[in-house]
């Protein structure tokens, strides 16, 4: 009976998983959508109502990886935005890379703010907008934004006028366009890794709300920062999306797109709000071009020289329409498909297909502009796909193929771009931290209450149809139970994992010259909390790689000693018992030694009862368990 409620709430608690989940990742909109009146203004086919301004993310330049982030940003802005020439360029954070050579360390570097200062003035040549903003990276290490660490404030192009968030509004005779900058740095910023996750600070969030004031009469507002809403945590408890709540796009970096493997993070999130993650300059030389045609936000992302670059404004894509923020009813009104073509040669032939059938040569207008003229209204409803095929005198050649619909029938987003971006990853991880250490700390509690664990826990094959499984499981039940009856195993171990949900990890040198303590839920240097919930990433790394496979080897070794094969045989200890034990011991050494003591100093490795203490732990356990191995086996002899 027993057997069976714990795998019904087994069950339940997988249910209730998958509901969360699904509701969480349902981009259909909270809102009730508004369509502009009496609107006469359609797309057509003159060169109007149109601009365009590109983003990059991630530049990273370091002084130790890859000398070419720099000039071939410069390159980039000679040979691509000399072409493109977009209004503005957006430099969504980590300028710099900030990292000392051997990764772990980190400090803001004079050199490598020297060569982003250079490089943003010769492209400045080019493009004279540059809006850049901090990322984790140019916040490592600053113990407040008035410390001469901050380079970012004497380097950059804005922060010598904005140190932080700050609003541009790009004013046209059409319309006003507000781009807000938001600033999600912890401050102070601690050394590398404990600013993974934004915390936009009070004084941020109210500049934020007076820059919304500001744009409530703005045809589109777009906020552009460095990480992406679900890594960033406010320190008023609001929720950054209903803060958002006006905003059409949100343009960010800092996930790097995983390193490619999930190229296109993209998602809508329930307010509207277009969520668009940008590669890496770093490794990739990704770039963004984005046009905002008749009030409807379109993009592409691009690889440095690849040309040429097409961009298809109306109809735009029907994933990533906001319909809530843009008047997406101008698409049904449009009398010509409109799309940008930027390359440095002059362009032969724009052919357009729709439905996979030829509808036309698109003519050229101005600067980048092409249209064909179209009915909307052969394409009343549903999906469609629009093909566009680009030769230019360079012998490039260019197909992009991209969903539209005119009734607004949304096209489907794939679902990791839209777990990555629309759960907050921050509670999952608290979540996943606190149910294995409660799992950890139940199991062994109520394994250690029960004397004969037969009569409870023990599986039989009618409730496994897979016996091997069922035996298995008997097996580690009995195992983590023999571990549960030696106090001198049981207490240390679930202290210890009450220890690290509690307890200081260590103590290091956060910022220069200040020395701080590091708890999972967050840090405190220089008499400030900073809420860092990378830490329970740590903390879930700490008991997947030793808490629990020290409880594992615990009851093994222990069900070893009881068998009768024990003790004969050296090659077998050696192969049962010490080559476990000593993988156990040197990854606790190895990760003793080397990630927190190199970020921090070594004032980390010797006050460090986590991970200094993990290593000395698995041994006097040992030890422990030993003795009492020993007494059970002369007991039973
Ligand atoms: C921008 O908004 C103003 C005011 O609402 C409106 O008159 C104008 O037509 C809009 N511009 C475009 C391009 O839609
Ligand atoms: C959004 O716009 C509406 C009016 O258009 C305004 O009342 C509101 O304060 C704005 N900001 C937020 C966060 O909703």
């Amino acid at each position: 009976m027993k057997l069976l409620a714990f795998i019904l709430i087994l069950i339940s608690i997988c249910a209730a998983l998958v509901a969360f989940i699904s509701r969480a990742l349902d981009d259909n909109l909270d809102l009730k959508i508004v369509p502009r009146e009496n609107d006469h203004i359609h797309p057509g086919n003159e060169f109007r109502h149109l601009f365009w301004f590109v983003q990059v993310s991630d530049i990273h330049i370091s002084r130790y990886d890859n000398k070419e982030r720099g000039p071939d940003l410069v390159r980039f802005c000679d040979s691509h935005l000399r072409f493109i020439k977009p209004e503005f360029v957006l430099a969504t954070g980590d300028l710099t890379d900030a990292k000392d050579s051997d990764k772990m360390g980190s400090r803001q570097y004079m050199d490598e703010w020297h060569t982003y200062h250079d490089v943003v003035k010769k492209c400045q040549k080019i493009t004279a907008k540059w809006f850049d903003i901090r990322g984790n990276h140019d916040a490592f290490d600053i113990p407040d934004m008035d410390h001469p660490n901050n380079l970012f404030r004497k380097y950059s192009a804005q922060g010598k006028e904005h140190q932080s968030s700050y609003v541009h509004h790009h004013v046209t005779k059409y319309g006003k366009y507000s781009f807000a900058a938001m600033d999600a740095t912890p401050n102070p910023g601690p050394k590398r890794p404990f600013n993974f996750f934004g915390y936009l600070r009070k004084t941020e969030e109210d500049a934020l709300r007076q820059f919304d004031k500001e744009s409530v009469d703005s045809n589109v507002t777009v906020w552009f920062g460095h990480y992406p809403t679900s890594l960033i945590a406010t320190e008023s408890g609001q929720n950054l999306h209903q803060i958002m709540r006006n905003v059409t796009a949100f343009l960010c970096g800092h996930l790097h797109t995983l390193g490619n493997l999930v190229p296109h993070m993209y998602t809508r999130q329930k307010t509207g709000l277009l969520e668009l993650e940008l590669g890496d300059w770093r490794d990739a030389r990704i770039y963004r071009i984005l046009a905002i045609d008749h009030d409807l936000l379109s993009f592409t992302d691009e690889v440095l020289g690849e040309w040429p670059v097409v961009l298809i404004t109306n109809p735009k894509h029907a994933a990533l329409s906001s319909p809530y923020h843009e008047p997406l009813h101008r698409i049904q009104a449009s009398t010509h498909i409109r799309l940008l073509v930027f390359t440095p040669g002059t362009v032969n032939n724009v052919q357009v297909y729709i439905d996979d059938i030829y509808t036309g040569k698109a003519i050229h207008v101005e600067g980048p502009l092409y249209v064909l003229p179209w009915n909307s209204a052969d394409y009343q409803t549903g999906l469609h796909s629009i093909r566009i095929v680009v030769q230019d005198s360079l012998f490039n050649r260019k197909e992009i193929e991209q969903p539209f619909s005119v009734d607004g029938t949304k096209s489907f987003l794939p679902f990791w771009p839209r777990f990555l971006l629309m759960l907050n990853i921050a509670s999952v991880l608290k979540v996943i931290f606190c149910c294995l250490s409660l799992v950890y700390i139940l199991v062994l509690t109520s394994l250690r209450q029960c004397s004969n664990i037969k009569t409870y826990f023990y599986m039989t094959d009618r409730w496994f149809p897979i016996g091997l499984l069922s035996s298995c499981f008997n097996q580690w039940v009995y195992r983590i139970w023999l571990v549960s009856q030696v106090g001198g195993l049981f207490y240390p171990l679930v202290l210890f994992v009450a220890y690290i949900a509690l307890g200081p990890w260590f103590v290091g040198e956060l910022l220069e010259g200040h020395t701080g303590l590091v708890f999972i839920w967050g840090l405190i240097v220089k008499s400030s909390y900073i809420p860092t919930c990378v830490t329970y990433l740590y903390g879930v790394f700490q008991l997947l790689t030793f808490n629990i496979p020290l409880l594992m080897f615990l009851g093994y070794f222990l069900h070893y000693c009881r068998s009768s094969l024990a003790a004969s045989n050296l090659f077998r200890q050696i192969r049962h018992i010490y080559l476990p034990l000593f993988a156990l011991v040197t990854v606790s050494i190895y990760m003793a030694l080397n990630e927190f003591p190199k970020a921090y100093g070594t004032r980390a490795l010797i006050l460090g009862p986590v991970r200094t203490g993990s290593v000395i732990l698995a041994l006097v356990l040992f030890y422990v368990a030993k003795i009492n191995a020993f007494n059970l086996q002369s007991h039973r002899s």
